[in-house]
């Protein structure tokens, strides 16, 4: 097979594991870093097994080696990172949300479509095999034509003030914070396994720590503050914190929230679809189990095994029962369906496309979504359309 070159731009918490996620391929050789320095590219590249180095994006996307460009960066640098690597004709992963604004993400859905590229966002919750499950059954007519979609996406990792990162400012995470960050992952998901389109949203936003400490010097996502820092007291413009009501292109409702400040929920993501013949839930922090409800026999819970999930989606699981797979098997299965595509020289959608890549239509449509509820909320909580 023909070996196919990987450069990753940004590695800070999530960049490792798209080199790890690649890295399973077997035919994928990560030949470079960059990072926002010279220095910290070639201490990321040494640790990540990287041959080479670069202290600019702009560097890496000049390497004829690097046939695919990674972004994982913070979101400020999604749009001119992507749109650069478009420019030069380079294959683009790139993490969410795929822009800052929808504006941004469409001009890079039409810029990648006209250059011919493939073009992947990692909404790396589609790789759970359980997920793909969910999906099949629904779109086989399991629990009927879905009624219902509710959930939450919790976490806690920002529930203190001396809890910080880039995502609470707006110039470089974006005008939104938790539904931009985790509400796009959790809209994706509930669009993808239902097959349905969210088309009118009504949002409540909160700011549950209106000020927080800052720490001088930089610290990647998930890091705790130290209490030796040094930190500047700010005011926090965006939210941690969101409920919203949801409408669906096939007349089902739906809610979800979402909050950044949620003790105890550590990547907390749980969907429920529900129709008149059955319901289908799935939670990411046991996502080895799918809970089937009914109401005239008893419930039930799909265990992930190969031997008892469909036989068109098995290929997303790749150990027996009871080995339990997880967030980075299906980060990697992710990469497979991407992947597949460019050595296969396809474009991504149609009737082939493997359902786990979501591409950058994906990405603009979650751009969307969010964008129409921070509208929704500053207008006093009312039905927004969203529009596409
Ligand atoms: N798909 C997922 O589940 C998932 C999970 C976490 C993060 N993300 C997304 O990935 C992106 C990165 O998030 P993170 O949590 O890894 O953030 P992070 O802050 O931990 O890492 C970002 C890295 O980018 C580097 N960087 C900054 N400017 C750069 C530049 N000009 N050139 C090259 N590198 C630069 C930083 O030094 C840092 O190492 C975000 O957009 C986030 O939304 C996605």
């Amino acid at each position: 097979m023909k070996r196919i070159g990987m450069g990753l731009v940004g590695a800070g918490f999530v960049g490792p594991h798209h080199v790890d996620a690649v890295r399973r391929l077997g035919f994928v050789d990560v030949v470079a870093v960059a990072g926002s320095s010279e220095a910290s590219a070639k201490k990321k590249a040494e640790a990540l097994g990287a041959p080479k180095a670069y202290g600019s994006y702009e560097a890496l996307l000049d390497d004829p080696d690097v046939q695919v460009v990674h972004n994982a960066t913070p979101n400020y640098l999604h749009y001119p990172v992507n749109a650069a690597a478009i420019a030069k004709g380079k294959h683009v992963v790139s993490d969410k949300p795929l822009a800052m604004t929808a504006a941004e993400a469409k001009t890079l859905l039409d810029a990648a479509k006209a250059k011919g590229i493939v073009h992947a966002v990692t909404f790396n919750y589609r790789g759970n095999p359980l997920v793909q499950q969910a999906r099949h059954a629904i779109a086989r007519g399991d629990i009927g034509a879905p009624h219902f979609l509710v959930g939450y996406y919790l976490q806690d990792w920002l529930i203190k003030d001396t809890d910080y990162s880039w995502r609470l400012e707006p110039d470089k995470g974006g005008a939104s914070s938790a539904l931009g960050d985790i509400g796009s992952h959790w809209c994706d998901l509930a669009q993808h396994i239902s097959g349905l389109r969210i088309t009118h949203v009504l949002g409540d936003i909160t700011t549950v720590v209106p000020k927080r400490k800052k720490p001088r010097g930089s610290r990647e996502a998930f890091q705790a503050g130290g209490g030796d820092d040094q930190v500047d007291l700010v005011d926090i413009r965006v939210e941690d914190l969101a409920s919203v009501l949801l409408r669906f292109d096939n007349g089902a409702k739906g809610s979800f929230s979402v909050g950044q400040v949620c003790a105890g929920h550590k990547n907390d993501l749980i969907l429920e679809i529900c129709g008149p013949q059955g319901s289908i839930r799935w939670r990411q922090e046991h996502q080895n189990e799918l809970w089937l409800g009914h109401r005239d026999k008893a419930n039930e819970i799909l265990q992930k095994d190969p031997a008892l999930i469909d036989e068109e989606i098995r290929g997303y699981a790749h150990l027996p029962g009871g080995h339990q797979e997880a967030w980075a098997d299906a980060f990697a299965n992710l990469m497979r369906d991407i992947y597949g595509t460019i050595a296969e020289g396809r474009k991504p959608g149609g009737a082939n496309h493997p359902p786990a890549f979501a591409t950058f239509e994906d990405g603009y449509r979650a751009n969307c979504v969010v964008e129409a509820i921070l509208e929704s909320a500053k207008q006093g909580s009312v039905w927004t359309k969203v529009s596409y």
